[in-house]
């Protein structure tokens, strides 16, 4: 009620989107439908807690999603992804594939791309249904825990760990590192501020990563560390720098987001125990209600191109150089596109933009994220068909990774 009595009347050209005050409580959607309605592409004049990024603009609609999304020549990805420019090192974010224009990107992305095909995931099936029933088993004697640190974080952390064939015991480590950095503006997760992410925590990374590098370079492995390690791109071997960077995307890619996913998903249904009753009666029906999840609650709120001429979208003059945030919870619930976007109908099975909107960047890991999303919640539905919510869940306050921080349950309803 507070945001609908704050945007209502407010006039939009004073709004800054990705302005904290938004995103207390998670994406702001009340915000998004009116921009949806009145102004499809929106120009934020700044940041407010970050004054020192320019400022940007805001598209909301899914088809003008699509459309910059698929057009890399004049939206790059190779300036930056996210709208903060003054997060981490530039080498650090060009040195990801996803901060790459083709043609590097595309060399870079296909030595992951067979691994990552539906069919190579299923693979995986065992080995992940493995580690959610070890992970459920370990809480099954409490009365109450915290679906965000007690299930999800253990368990994607351990699937995208055995990817990377990191050792178990260091799986709290990197995911406390990688919350870290990816909730850069949440005073929980990131108590030392954005000037801490390049003082304190990537130091320590680096070093962390380069020791398992030096590790794979004495013993070749058939993990994806070793796959950045040896690989060639037109002869040659990618810098150390550049192996960090591909490390730190695919841990960073590969935990937050499923987590997200799958938090979200399970508060929805114990929210609608109709829609729950429904996924139990007729687990067929999980799939779908995962696709409604990837929906309503995108794990990554936005991601950035940049202008590389003078261009038009939507009716705007966008100029070369501009920022250009395609806002994926706003398009997800675009009414031209969805009937009752902000119902959870666990029957949907809905297409959607939460894995990127069919451009060169489209998600490498949509079949691992279905598959373990699968998995997580049927196991968790058949373990603890009753559970429900124990106290109000909390958001991490945070612009591109969107989830929730906290999410207490008591397990047996
Ligand atoms: C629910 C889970 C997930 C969601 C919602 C998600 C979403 C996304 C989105 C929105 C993009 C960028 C699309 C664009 O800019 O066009 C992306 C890229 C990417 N995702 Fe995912 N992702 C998920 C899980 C995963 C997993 C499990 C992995 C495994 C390693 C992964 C690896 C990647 C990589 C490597 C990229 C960069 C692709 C490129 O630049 O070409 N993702 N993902």
């Amino acid at each position: 009620m507070t945001e609908i009595s704050t945007f209502a009347q407010a006039p939009l050209d004073s709004v800054g989107v990705a302005d904290d005050a938004h995103w207390t409580d998670g994406a702001p959607h009340e915000l998004f439908r009116r921009l949806r309605r009145e102004c499809p592409v929106h120009w934020s004049a700044g940041i407010a807690q970050s004054p020192q990024d320019a400022g940007f603009w805001s598209v909301t609609s899914a088809e003008l999603i699509q459309q910059v999304s698929r057009d890399w020549e004049t939206y790059s990805s190779a300036t930056n992804f996210v709208l903060n420019d003054h997060l981490v090192p530039m080498f650090l974010v060009q040195g990801m594939f996803i901060g790459m224009d083709p043609p590097k990107h595309d060399r870079i992305k296909v030595l992951f791309q067979r691994g990552f095909t539906p069919k190579r995931i299923a693979e995986h099936e065992d080995m992940i249904r493995e580690i959610t029933t070890g992970v459920l088993d370990a809480i099954e004697q409490r009365e109450t825990c915290d679906l965000v640190t007690d299930v999800a974080q253990p368990v994607v952390s351990r699937v995208i760990g055995r990817f990377m064939g990191l050792a178990p015991e260091d799986d709290i480590v990197w995911a406390t590192n990688i919350n870290r950095m990816l909730g850069f503006g949440d005073p929980d997760l990131n108590p030392g501020g954005i000037e801490s992410l390049i003082a304190e925590l990537l130091p320590p990374m680096f070093t962390g990563c380069m020791e398992l590098v030096a590790a794979r370079r004495a013993n070749p492995t058939d993990d994806l560390l070793s796959t950045l390690i040896f690989a060639e791109i037109d002869g040659d071997k990618l810098t150390d720098e550049e192996i960090f960077a591909g490390f730190v995307l695919l841990m960073a890619a590969g935990n937050d987001s499923t987590k997200a996913t799958y938090t979200s998903c399970m508060r929805a249904l114990m929210d609608h125990p109709d829609q729950r009753q429904k996924l139990i009666d007729d687990p067929s029906l999980i799939p779908s209600a995962v696709e409604e999840a990837l929906r309503m609650f995108p794990a990554f709120a936005h991601f950035r191109r940049t202008a590389t001429n003078d261009t038009e979208l939507g009716g705007c003059a966008i100029k070369k150089g501009d920022k250009v945030a395609m806002w994926y919870p706003a398009s997800n619930r675009d009414e031209t596109v969805y009937e009752n976007p902000d119902v959870f109908d666990v029957t949907r099975n809905p297409e959607h933009q939460a894995f990127g909107a069919g451009g060169r960047h489209f998600c490498l890991g949509t079949a691992l994220a279905r598959l373990e999303l699968r998995i997580l919640v049927e196991e968790t539905l058949h373990r603890f068909p009753e559970m429900s919510i124990a106290a109000e869940p909390t958001w991490v306050l945070a612009q591109f990774s969107s989830q929730l921080k906290t999410l207490p349950v008591r397990l047996y309803g």
